[in-house]
């Protein structure tokens, strides 16, 4: 049967290793399903697709109709979690150059502080009709603030009173600047809910919207968490590939493997690479401790980074990211002259080098002492996306317990914050 398969067949991880292991995942399983972890009063992701407040869903449909009756291109606001899982579905699915080939075209914007970017977005957008989805939890976060600032006053000046029909908040219930500003504005609004952090929040408003917007199945990403959501509550260690992921992270960071590096194949997955780094980074890198995340695209990246994962420093493993099934694919031409001399691989479809190139790499990788796990999906549709993202999501909350951080929150973050704002003369 199709299914998301785990395979850590080429880790260098022995069968002692893994026994040695187990009672440590099984424990930090059980605090977060039990809820009786560090910050489990952030855990409400956990079963959130089964709960989903139907009319909130209903009403997350009606405004994504009309964001494509009514846009030719919508800006997604907002930064790390509150954007990186709707940009992430959003490129896997609708695919390479989405925004030249599908309506809306979607853009991202409150995701840095770059003056010029947000000069060239206005250049690209002036002359199109625009809606804005603005997203951020705490309704305060700099980045996004500033640029809903910007576009709120560009959406006056090119819509007037009708520019607040064309504006979607999501934050919190009850409070926050963006919250107000909604308040006042009568902007549309959808919750992020109190119990889900950003980067575990993709399957709440916060994901949803923008997904539904830009055209997405959304009901068929909700089943995929679903099935997640009852596979992976199995508590049986070699049953649950969770519970199998979470090991072999632990074992090889214990094992003085430092970075782990997410590896695709398809240019349009670099964004669930995008996503994944966020969630794990910022989950576990904590205290001193957690793997360092990082990410390639490969074949693409072999011809940069592919010497140092070979035979640079022996502190990484790697984690593949593969695509069973295609339904859009190139074959290699024959050509009678041969000049290139391609003719061995004629008729071979891209898929099938693509995978021997996956295939070759991850045997000199690990003959170059890189252990390989391996993550395959399938095909990729918003089923297995929605499963793949509670697939991570629940393996790190397994990690991040059996390393004995808190997996939920992210006080390092507001270091950065409290200088930039002494800098800024913030009162
Ligand atoms: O995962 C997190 O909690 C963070 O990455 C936040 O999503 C990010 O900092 C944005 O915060 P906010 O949604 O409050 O604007």
């Amino acid at each position: 049967m199709e299914n998301i398969k785990f395979n850590l067949q080429g880790s260098l991880i022995t069968e002692e290793e893994l026994r040695k292991i187990q009672p440590e995942i099984m424990e930090a399983q059980e605090k977060l399903l039990d809820r009786k972890g560090i910050s489990s009063e952030y855990t409400g992701w956990l079963d959130y697709v089964n709960r989903i407040d139907k009319k909130e869903y209903e009403d997350i449909k009606i405004t994504a109709n009309y964001i494509k009756e009514n846009c030719d291109a919508f800006i997604l606001l907002g930064v790390g979690g509150s954007y990186l899982g709707a940009k992430a579905a959003i490129e896997a699915i609708r695919g390479d150059f989405h925004n030249e080939l599908c309506r809306p075209q979607i853009y991202y914007a409150g995701q840095n502080l770059s003056g010029s970017y947000l000069k060239r977005l206005i250049q690209v957008i002036r002359d199109k009709e625009v809606c804005i989805i603005v997203v951020s939890k705490s309704g305060t976060t700099l980045e996004t603030a500033i640029a809903f600032r910007i576009f709120r006053e560009l959406m006056e000046e090119k819509y007037k009173e009708k520019a607040r029909e064309r504006i979607f908040v999501v934050t919190d219930r009850n409070k926050g600047a963006l919250k107000s500003i909604s308040d006042i504005e009568g902007y549309k609004t959808f919750v992020v809910p109190d119990d889900i952090g950003g980067r575990y929040s993709v399957m709440t408003p916060v994901g949803l919207l923008p997904m539904a917007g830009a055209g997405l199945n959304t009901d068929e990403f909700i089943e995929g968490m679903k099935s997640g959501v009852e596979e992976y509550s199995i508590r049986d260690f070699n049953k649950n590939i969770c519970c199998l992921y979470a090991a072999a992270r632990n074992i090889l960071n214990r094992r003085g493997k430092e970075i782990e590096i997410f590896v695709n194949y398809e240019p349009y997955s670099i964004s669930i690479a995008e996503w994944w780094k966020q969630l794990f980074g910022e989950s576990e890198g904590k205290e001193g401790k957690g793997i360092f995340p990082a990410s390639l695209n490969f074949t693409t990246d072999l011809h940069s980074m592919g010497q140092y994962v070979q035979e640079g420093k022996e502190i990484i493993f790697e984690t593949t990211l593969t695509v069973e099934n295609f339904d859009e694919d190139m074959e290699v031409p024959y050509d009678n002259n041969n000049f290139d001399k391609l003719n061995y691989i004629a008729g071979n479809k891209l898929s099938y080098i693509n995978h021997k190139a996956f295939q070759g790499t991850f045997l000199a990788h690990s003959e170059g002492k890189v252990p390989g796990l391996v993550i395959s999906i399938p095909r990729m549709n918003e089923y297995y996306l929605g499963k793949l993202f509670y697939f991570f999501m629940l393996s790190c909350g397994i990690s991040g317990y059996t390393n004995k951080v808190d997996p939920f929150t992210q006080p390092g973050v507001e270091a950065y914050k409290k200088n930039m704002f002494r800098l800024l003369g913030k009162s």
